[in-house]
């Protein structure tokens, strides 16, 4: 047994941390996986977070099971954030379950979408996040790409997924980022949204919104703003969400699947099959990171400082944004990189081949995924020149 599997290549994004890891240079820059980190490099645990989790403890009386659905306030308040006041009226029509992260979140949509249909195809953004296409594609399901960004003008290239969207069948669906787009950092403006939303509805497409940082674009209300446009206007779709990034709770894998569906009948059988396909594949996810988070958002006071944090977060990474762009633009006044404060979120694409890819990790120590995303979270004010030098360098004219 066993002795006919091979050792796999690393994973493109969980490798690059464990060769930056390995590496025992000083000035080693990690520009990879996409956790948020403050001047230290640190990546810290916010302070509603550690006040919610002592209260959690002082507390907890048990550690009995929860349920394969897991914490119902946790998914009613997370579905809430997401979508405001349609969570109230779209309720009945609402099959919700925690899961093990966003990961866990997009694959049991996946199980439950190859279970309804096993043809349907999935229709994801040219690029995506280097997980997404393993991780829905395990399930069986055919995964297609529909053009998104355009490296020419580093913007959305909407005039080409218009016309994929216009040629899907009915029942296709399209896997869309909610905000802050892994790994372009470029978003639908609300005008495409809307186009896309109405394309989505009269084509009988099914949206699968993919929302892993609300609120690290420009805040937790303006982030989903193109979610609801989505919402308002289908019959059905998948929202899977992700507290990794805004929460700040990463290892604690917490996240949920939330499917409307055409009727509350519909959305009662999704509903046990949600269930039975986490039985099946893992029984119930951790408890730890939901009741935290469901804690503090019941929690005015703790929610207050929460939102507070977070918006330091966000406005960190605008200036580092800023001041990654004024430093390059200093060393190559040839060169445009007003893309870099244009862009949301965590992540940009640097557009660089994959041998500066390598020359960046092997020449100066500077850490980025194969499709050479930075995390700009992982600039800061100390290693900005260093790594302004390390692009130029393998920039070439
Ligand atoms: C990333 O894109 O780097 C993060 O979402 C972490 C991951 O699991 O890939």
């Amino acid at each position: 047994m066993f002795g006919n599997l091979e050792t796999l290549p690393a994973d493109p994004i969980l490798g690059v941390t464990a060769a930056f890891r390995r590496d025992t240079a000083t000035d080693k820059v990690d520009l990879g996986v996409g956790v948020y980190r403050d001047d230290l490099g640190n990546t810290p645990v916010p302070s509603a977070i550690r006040e919610a989790e002592r209260e959690l403890l002082a507390a907890q009386t048990s550690k009995t099971y929860v349920g394969p659905a897991g914490n119902v306030e946790f998914n009613e308040r997370i579905v809430a954030l997401a979508l405001g006041p349609l969570a109230e009226s779209l309720k009945e029509r609402t099959a919700t379950i925690q899961t093990v992260g966003g990961c866990g979140a997009l694959r049991i949509g996946a199980e439950l979408i190859r279970a309804s249909n096993p043809r349907a195809v999935v229709h994801v953004s040219d690029p995506t996040w280097a997980n997404h296409e393993p991780l829905v594609g395990s399930s069986g399901l055919t995964l297609q790409r529909y053009p998104y960004y355009d490296p020419a003008t580093r913007q959305v290239a909407f005039e080409p997924m218009m016309e994929q969207l216009e040629r899907l069948p009915a029942e296709a669906v399209v896997l869309l980022h909610g905000c802050c787009h892994n790994p372009t950092g470029v978003d639908l403006s609300p005008t495409q949204w809307v186009i896309v939303a109405e394309t989505l509805a009269r084509r009988g497409l099914v949206p699968f919104v993919d929302l892993a940082y609300q609120g690290f674009g420009d805040d937790l209300e303006a982030d989903v703003a193109g979610l609801r446009i989505v919402a308002e206007r289908v019959p059905q779709f998948l929202l899977a969400v992700s507290c990794s990034k805004n929460f700040g709770v990463y290892r604690e894998r917490t996240g949920v699947l939330a499917i409307v569906a055409e009727s509350p009948a519909v959305a009662t059988a999704i509903a046990t099959h949600q269930a039975r396909t986490a039985r099946r594949m893992y029984s119930m996810p951790p408890d730890h990171g939901a009741a935290v988070v469901a804690r503090l958002l019941a929690d005015e006071r703790l929610r207050a400082l929460w939102e507070s944090e977070l918006r330091d977060m966000v406005a960190r990474m605008k200036s580092l944004r800023a001041l990654l762009a004024e430093r390059l633009e200093a060393r190559r006044p040839d060169h445009d990189f007003s893309w870099l404060t244009r862009q949301r979120g965590m992540f940009s694409l640097l557009g660089i081949d994959p041998a500066a890819i390598a020359e960046l990790r092997d020449r100066h120590h500077v850490y980025v995924p194969p499709d050479g995303r930075i995390n700009i979270a992982g600039v800061s004010e100390v290693n900005v020149d260093r790594v302004a030098d390390s692009i130029v360098g393998v920039m070439g004219s």
